[in-house]
């Protein structure tokens, strides 16, 4: 039976294109289907009856492995026990207690968490928050909001607009005015198989940064927002002393300092968040992903003290900010988050990727010199190889290598010319092996 037949006899249904998928080639896609049938642990089991080992975490998410008892018992019991309730006017006991158990993990001053279903809700509502914050606190000129080339923030049109993939932003329109863009931190010339951090000038691509203060003014800008290590657009790493230096230009200036935590937060870098990690603290994070891990949707901003107590000192009475949304908290997501938090803490979770890290850096830079690899970068459980382009082709090669991985029982991600790598956090060095041997493999094979 062809994958087509297979797929339309499973689905039961002739029609394939009722599901308009997201961020996937549709057509390809039917033409070829791959169906995921059940998931457990590492490993994914497809319809037709494979094993694939689950190279990438879901989507960055699924950090504990997938259907991990703890998290699906708390989601069973708490679906029985409350199913729903609004999170506006009303509260249940947990969202206090997951709030406070994601706000310890944060440094500092970051101790307030507003809870969203996605990390593009997350991205937004930190927008929103810096916004209201300056208006809230007598500058309302600030408004501005500072993005970066080559970064990702969702897919909202906040995120968007302070994004900086082009084929994420050139279909829609305007998008936000007063947004303006940092340049992507990473020259591959220079740069190119860092181990962690890149070591180049961090001040070439904070110049610019300065120049466009001078030349809004600092009164007119509100937030600047950056991933402290770049993910979806390839893993990408700032060099040393960048994320120290933005911090410290953003408070001279009096501009907010947003980290989008969405991949970092709850251990991909072998600590709590990027924020710890590089010893920065910024106005807010946000985060979504491993919060639960990506068993119900999730995700929130943590704030800074000064903001939020700002919001409860100076608005006028009432609501102090009106945004939310309708699943904001909802009880099955903060279940699976309690149950996923726990498991971080009682199996050391973080302290065990920082541990195998040094492993799996040398275990993927080892494929330096295969076939079409032309540049290598890592951190904790992440990595990004830049796959050489066949002709004019933008990621058709990265794609090819994707898709022998599949065919060799691994899954992994492209992104353009990118491929990356996100192993579930417990993987054991066997794992991170048998994952960088099977992309040496498919690297070898394609054409
Ligand atoms: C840094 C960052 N921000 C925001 C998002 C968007 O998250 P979501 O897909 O949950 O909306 C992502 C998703 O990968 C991300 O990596």
């Amino acid at each position: 039976m062809s994958a087509q037949n297979q797929a339309e006899n499973i689905i039961k249904n002739d029609d394939l294109s009722a599901y308009w998928m997201p961020f996937t080639p549709n057509k390809a896609f039917k033409d070829n289907p791959r169906l995921i049938d059940r998931a457990e642990g590492l490993y994914y089991y497809t319809t037709d009856g494979r094993k694939i080992l689950d190279g990438f975490a879901g989507l960055w998410c699924s950090n504990l492995g997938h259907g991990h008892p703890k998290i699906t018992e708390a989601i069973q019991d708490q679906a029985a026990k409350l199913d729903y309730v609004t999170g506006f006017n009303f509260a249940h006991p947990q969202a206090f207690e997951l709030a406070h158990i994601i706000q310890e993990q944060f440094p500092g001053q970051l101790n307030h968490v507003f809870f969203t279903n996605s990390g593009s809700e997350a991205v937004d509502t930190a927008l929103k928050v810096a916004l209201a914050y300056h208006r809230t606190n007598g500058e309302a000129s600030r408004t501005r909001l500072i993005g970066r080339v080559g970064g990702y923030h969702g897919v909202g049109f906040g995120g968007i607009s302070v994004g900086g993939m082009v084929n994420n932003r050139k279909m829609f329109g305007s998008l936000l005015s007063g947004v303006d863009h940092m340049p992507f931190p990473y020259d591959a010339s220079k740069d190119a198989f860092s181990k962690g951090e890149a070591t180049s000038d961090p001040l070439v691509y904070l110049k610019p940064f300065e120049e466009m203060i001078a030349l809004h003014d600092e009164s007119t800008i509100a937030a600047v927002i950056v991933e402290p290590m770049i993910g979806s657009n390839g893993v990408f790493l700032p060099p040393k002393g960048y994320l120290q230096a933005l911090r410290a230009i953003t408070k001279k200036h009096g501009i907010l300092l947003i980290f989008d935590e969405v991949i970092t937060a709850f251990g991909r870098l072998g600590q709590a968040n990027g924020a710890s990690y590089f010893g920065v603290e910024p106005d807010m994070c946000t985060f979504a992903k491993g919060v639960n891990n990506g068993a119900v949707p999730m995700g929130g901003v943590v704030v800074s003290s000064d903001i939020y107590s700002c919001f409860m000192e100076k608005s006028a009475p009432g609501i102090e900010l009106f945004h939310g949304y309708t699943y904001s908290s909802h009880p099955l997501a903060t279940a699976a988050g309690l149950a996923a938090q726990a498991v971080y803490k009682e199996e050391a979770v973080y302290d065990q990727v920082s541990a195998r890290s040094p492993f799996f850096e040398e275990a993927i830079h080892s494929l330096k010199g295969e076939p079409y690899v032309e540049d290598i970068r890592n951190m904790g459980f992440a990595a990004g190889i830049t796959i050489e382009r066949r002709g004019d082709a933008v990621g058709a090669r990265a794609f090819d290598v994707f898709m022998k991985c599949y065919e060799l029982g691994v899954m992994v991600r492209s992104n353009g010319d990118n491929l990356a790598l996100s192993p579930i956090l417990t993987s054991d060095e066997t794992v991170l092996e048998t994952l960088v041997e099977t992309v040496r493999k498919a690297l070898r094979t394609v054409a």
